[in-house]
C-alpha cells in the first residue's frame, strides 16, 4: 500500500501530500527491521528529492528527520538516537541559549506528558480494540492496569503544574488514565502531534517494545532538562546568585524524583518479549545517550580511564567536550568559594542542593541496576558492554568528588 501511494507522491513531490500515515503503517506492520528492501528503495528517493523542494523550512525539516530515522538501518547509521527518533522529538539541549534555561521544565513537563499519555493511550486503544498495531505478546490486564497506576504517577505532578488535572475525577485506573489521555490530546498543537506519531518505530512488532520507547524517550527528556539546569548552574555561580544556583539544583531533583515511576512502569514489561525486540536493537544502546553523559560531564570532569572507556568513546562529541575542557559545576562551585564570590551560608546552601542531586542520580543508578538484571540477567549490553557487571562498576562513580553522598544511603532509600 505506502509503495502505491510513495511512486504516486514521486510523481508530484509535495511536502503537503506526503503520506505519513501509509508509510507508518508499513512501518508498523512488520517492524523496522524487517520493512521490504523495494519500500525502503523508493524512501531513499523520496530522500534523494528533498534538496529540489520548495516549501516552509519546518515541514522539510520534518520529512528529512523522518526519512533519516526511517532509513537508519539501510544506511548503517542505526544506533540509540536513531532508535528513539530524539531528533524528531527536538528536546531541550545543552546548546541553548542558557537564557532558555528557565524555560526548560515547563517544556520538558509538556513533552513527558505527551509521551508518556501517548503510551498510557496504546494501551487503552488495544483493550479497546482501537489499534491492531504491534499485535505480539500482548501482556494481560494486570500488567495493564500497573502501567495505567503507575504512569498516572508520571503524569499528576505534571498535569498539575500545566493546570490539565481538573478533570481527573475517576476512581478506575483506566477511567483515570483516558481522561488524562484526553486532557493532554486536546491541549497538544498539530505539530506536537505529528512530532509524537512519526518518533514511534520499533523494530518488531512485539506490543512492549511501545512502552520501552516511550520509557526511553521521557527518560531522555529528563536528561536533557538536568543538561539545561546544570548549565543554568554554572551561569549562576561567578555572579554569585545562589538562588538562581540552588532553583536549578533542586528542581533538576525533583525531574529525577518525578520520573522514577517510569522505572516502575517499565517493569511490568515482559522479559520474554523484551528479549525477543533486543535482537534487533543491537548497536543501539543508552551507553550512547549524550544527555546522560553531559549530564555526568557537567557535574564534573569524569576520571582519565572513564573518559577513555566505552562510556565516553560511544558518546564522542561530549568526549570532545570534555578533552577541549568544558566548564563544570564542581570547578564553578569551587571558584566561587575560592574568591568570596559565594559566602559560608551560600556554599552551605549549594553543598545542600549538590548532595541532594547527586544523591537522587546515584539512585537513578541504582534502579537502572536492578531493572537491568531483573530483564537482561547474565547477558551482554547491546551497547557492546559485559551488560549488567559494567552497571554494576559504574553506579557508584561519584557525581562530585568534593560533596560525597554515601553510596548505600543512595542504594537503600
Ligand atoms: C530493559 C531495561 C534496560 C536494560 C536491560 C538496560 C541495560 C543496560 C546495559 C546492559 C547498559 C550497558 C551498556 C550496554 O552494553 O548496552 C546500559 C546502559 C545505560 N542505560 Fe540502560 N537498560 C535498560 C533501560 C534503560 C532506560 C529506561 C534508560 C533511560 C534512558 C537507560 C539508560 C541507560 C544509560 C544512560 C546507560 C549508560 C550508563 C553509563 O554508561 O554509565 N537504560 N543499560
Amino acid at each position: 500500500m505506502s509503495i502505491a501511494e510513495l511512486k504516486s507522491w514521486l510523481r508530484e513531490p509535495d511536502l503537503t501530500t506526503f503520506p505519513y500515515e501509509a508509510v507508518i503503517t508499513e512501518y508498523h506492520c512488520v517492524g523496522k527491521h524487517f520493512v521490504s528492501p523495494r519500500l525502503l528503495d523508493l524512501l531513499a528517493e523520496v530522500r534523494a528529492e528533498l534538496p529540489s523542494m520548495r516549501g516552509p523550512w519546518p515541514r522539510l525539516r520534518t520529512l528529512m528527520s523522518f526519512l533519516d530515522t526511517l532509513l537508519d538501518k539501510p544506511d548503517e547509521r542505526y544506533d540509540y538516537s536513531s532508535y528513539t527518533a530524539l531528533p524528531l522529538l527536538q528536546l531541550p539541549g545543552a546548546d541553548d541559549p542558557v537564557e532558555q534555561a528557565p524555560f526548560a521544565r515547563a517544556r520538558c513537563d509538556r513533552l513527558t506528558t505527551q509521551i508518556v499519555s501517548d503510551a498510557l493511550a496504546f494501551e487503552l486503544d488495544t483493550h479497546a480494540g482501537r489499534t491492531v498495531m504491534l499485535p505480539r505478546m500482548c501482556p494481560p490486564e494486570e500488567l495493564i492496569r500497573k502501567r495505567y497506576k503507575h504512569g498516572m504517577r508520571v503524569l499528576r505532578p505534571r498535569l498539575a503544574r500545566m493546570s490539565l488535572d481538573g478533570d481527573l475525577t475517576a476512581s478506575d485506573p483506566a477511567d483515570l488514565a483516558q481522561q488524562a489521555c484526553t486532557a493532554v490530546r486536546e491541549d497538544m498543537s498539530v505539530a506536537e502531534r505529528r512530532a509524537l506519531e512519526l518518533s514511534m518505530l520499533p523494530v518488531y512488532t512485539a506490543h512492549d517494545e511501545y512502552l520501552f520507547l516511550r520509557v526511553l524517550q521521557a527518560f531522555e527528556t529528563t536528561f536533557s532538562l538536568l543538561a539545561v539546569s546544570l548549565r543554568g548552574v554554572i551561569a549562576a555561580l561567578p555572579r554569585g546568585d545562589v538562588d538562581q544556583a540552588e532553583r536549578f539544583l533542586n528542581s533538576g531533583q525533583t525531574a529525577l524524583r518525578e520520573s522514577a515511576p517510569l522505572f516502575s512502569m517499565l517493569a511490568t514489561m515482559q522479559v520474554e518479549a523484551f528479549q525477543t525486540f533486543r535482537q534487533y536493537t543491537e548497536g543501539a544502546s543508552a551507553i550512547q545517550s549524550r544527555n546522560y553523559k553531559l549530564v555526568e560531564s557537567l557535574c564534573r570532569r569524569p576520571d582519565r580511564e572513564r573518559v577513555d572507556s566505552a562510556a565516553y568513546y560511544s558518546t564522542p562529541d561530549v568526549r570532545l567536550r570534555i578533552l577541549l575542557g568544558q566548564a563544570t559545576l564542581e570547578e564553578a562551585y569551587g571558584h566561587a568559594c575560592e574568591t568570596g564570590c559565594v559566602d559560608e551560608r551560600g556554599q552551605r546552601r549549594l553543598n545542600t542542593a549538590m548532595r541532594g542531586f547527586a544523591r537522587a542520580l546515584m539512585r537513578w543508578r541504582q534502579t537502572h541496576y536492578r531493572l537491568a538484571v531483573r530483564m537482561l540477567g547474565e547477558k551482554t549490553g547491546t551497547g557492546y558492554t559485559e551488560g549488567t557487571p559494567y552497571l554494576k562498576a559504574v553506579r557508584d562513580i561519584p557525581v562530585f568528588r568534593t560533596v560525597r553522598v554515601n553510596n548505600q544511603t543512595a542504594r537503600t532509600r
